[in-house]
């Protein structure tokens, strides 16, 4: 479906975003191996959810809708092999989270995925997870679909991370649950910890400890996990939109309630506060164990600046919305170390070079970096952009429209229903005008 984003007289209002899709992932996952009845309010309910808790039932896991909303997991009963096919969908963190959670268990699962989530690597969980249990993973080249054959036993396992990847560190994690053995994993560049979290608030026998080099996290499997209700918070990747939108907008002045701030997640509020966005956390809380907060923002002229590689790990999925704003800001700003983007839902590092350029924008890149160069005045728009099944692509591009000259137009934005699935009514009721 073709989406024109056209110019906005301002962003004004209130509003709430989508859950977190990555702490929604982890609370069906985590409570399915929790024994008794966990409760989880506010469960993203958009595609890449669905496609792991489908694959959940599948394989005898009794999830439930309450009439209030919340979801009611029945965990810790026996599992077995899906009769049919695992879809996997769009969701990279679908796919890589079950690998390591169900390859502990001596079942046979086939794994399928749309045409984008076909192309990504998978070695780089499948080669740890073979190591660390005898499971087996078929495919061709590491994509989809892979046949996986689980393991009959699990050994204690050491690992360093050789990328920050929370899908890598929480697949070997969720690998060392059920059966008694232990699981360190060395992280010398930190990654989002919500796996960590959740293992800690439902009983696991799991620390974390700051060592020369980064953090070491010790998890010892084998104990019962206790059922739990859990809070899920909006997501900041989902917020990021707005925010940015309100940022570039004139005469814009929104609120952004419940947005979890988790310190490894906030990148991009750091970066867009370093290039002189008005933006204010209020009402600061806990919320299940995960720190959240309502972000306030105002228009602003911003200034280009360097981000740092060390930054990417806490913003990895926000590069494509900070290059928009990038684009409006005044002076240039380089964005460093983005080797991980070009295994995302599509190569974001390509569509960025390319939408920016599409849209009047002038834009360079080496190897691993791209420099935006704004000057402070609004692009020129009439981009046409390809979004190849990137739900982040297609809503950056969208979010762009909003500021420049001229409309912006994405040729398909079904993508987006995989995280933010009411984008296109929330912002349209704000002041946007996407049509
Ligand atoms: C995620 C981790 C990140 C992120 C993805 C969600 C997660 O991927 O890009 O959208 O929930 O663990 P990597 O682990 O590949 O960095």
């Amino acid at each position: 479906m073709k989406k024109i984003s056209k110019h906005s007289n301002g962003l004004n209002g209130t509003l709430s975003i989508p859950s977190d899709k990555s702490i929604s992932h982890r609370a069906l996952i985590i409570s399915s191996f929790a024994k008794g009845i966990s409760t989880i309010k506010n469960l993203l309910e958009s595609e890449d959810i669905i496609c792991t808790a489908t694959a959940l039932k599948k394989i005898g896991i009794e999830i439930e809708k309450k009439f209030d909303g919340t979801i009611i997991v029945k965990g810790g009963t026996s599992i077995h092999s899906p009769s049919t096919d695992l879809y996997m969908g769009n969701s990279g963190t679908s796919t890589r989270l079950l690998f390591g959670a169900l390859s502990q268990f001596d079942i046979t699962a086939n794994f399928m995925g749309d045409q984008s989530l076909s192309k990504r690597p998978m070695n780089r969980i499948i080669d740890p997870l073979t190591k660390r249990n005898d499971s087996r993973f078929s495919s061709k080249n590491g994509n989809l679909p892979i046949k996986m054959i689980g393991a009959k036993k699990t050994f204690d396992y050491e690992y360093t991370l050789p990328i920050p990847s929370a899908q890598l560190k929480s697949a070997l994690l969720l690998s060392g649950i059920i059966h008694p053995v232990k699981t360190i994993i060395h992280e010398p560049e930190l990654c989002r910890d919500h796996t960590e979290r959740m293992l800690l608030h439902c009983g696991a026998n799991i620390q974390v400890k700051k060592d020369l080099i980064g953090n070491v996290i010790t998890l010892q499997g084998g104990l019962d996990l206790k059922p739990f209700n859990i809070e899920i918070p909006g997501d900041i990747s989902s917020a990021a939109f707005p925010i940015v939108a309100a940022a570039i907008t004139p005469n814009s002045n929104i609120t952004v309630r419940n947005v979890g701030i988790n310190p490894l997640r906030i990148g991009i509020l750091d970066t867009l506060q370093e290039m002189g966005a008005k933006l204010e956390y209020l009402n600061k809380r806990i919320i299940s164990g995960e720190p959240v907060a309502d972000i306030r923002v105002f228009y602003s002229q911003l200034t280009g600046i360097t981000i740092p590689a060390e930054r990417a790990p806490s913003m990895i999925d926000e590069y494509p919305i900070i290059a928009i704003a990038a684009s409006f800001a005044k002076g240039k700003t380089i964005m460093k170390g983005l080797s991980e983007l070009k295994v995302k839902e599509s190569n974001r590092f390509e569509a960025i070079v390319n939408g920016l350029r599409g849209n009047g924008v002038q834009c360079n890149y080496n190897d691993n970096d791209i420099e935006i160069q704004g000057n402070g005045k609004n692009p020129c728009g009439l981009g046409k952009i390809n979004a190849k099944l990137d739900h982040r692509i297609a809503m950056s591009f969208l979010v762009m429209g909003m500021a420049t000259e001229n409309p912006v137009e994405v040729d398909d934005i079904s993508s987006i229903a995989t995280s933010f699935p009411n984008f296109v009514s929330l912002f349209n009721s704000i002041g946007a005008c996407i049509t």
